[in-house]
């Protein structure tokens, strides 16, 4: 794999994103296609670009994990600019292996973003997706899932972590 998946606590993970400027071209699109090769072979459904160590305000997501490429999405320095409703489910992170918690979201979200040529979209997704846009868009503005959830199982999870950092197996 040419990228690998950066964990929690990595500094970056917590750093907001650069914008993305340069649209067109292959540089871009190659990352586009590495950080979805990254992402399968992850089992994920999101990877955002600081995850493979790359400060820039760019997701890739696929809640169908590959199996329908109509559900391949791209988000190019996205803003969310409308949510509603309430869903509470599991969720998890690629840079905190292992660690998954009931976070309640937004239950449908509309983003605004950028495709890979620099062109503006609209996007809006409901349950799955809509976690995922939100939870993906969270990285980029350095927020991790851990923030959402209680003081008191966010510091369970940290102490967890720090044990298996003392053990060396993080
Ligand atoms: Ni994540």
């Amino acid at each position: 794999m040419k990228y690998t998946i950066v964990k929690y606590p990595d500094p970056i993970l917590s750093t907001p994103c650069d914008p993305v400027s340069e649209f067109d071209t292959a540089e871009l699109r190659q990352l586009v296609d590495d950080m979805f090769a990254c992402m399968y072979e992850a089992s994920g459904v999101g990877l955002a670009a600081p995850q493979i160590g790359i400060s820039r305000r760019l997701t890739v997501i696929d809640c169908s994990c590959g199996e329908d490429p109509a559900q391949k999405l791209v988000l190019i320095n996205p803003e969310i600019i409308s949510r509603d409703g309430s869903q509470t489910g599991e969720e998890g992170c690629l840079s905190i292996p292992g660690f998954r918690a009931n976070v309640t979201r937004a239950m449908n979200a509309t983003v605004r973003a950028q495709d890979v040529s620099g062109k503006w979209f609209d996007t809006t997704g409901q349950e799955l997706l809509a976690r995922a846009m939100q939870h993906e868009i969270d990285h980029l503005n350095g927020i991790l899932f851990l923030q959402h959830l209680t003081p008191l199982k966010r510091d369970l999870f940290k102490r967890k972590i720090r044990k298996l950092q003392r053990d060396g197996e993080w």
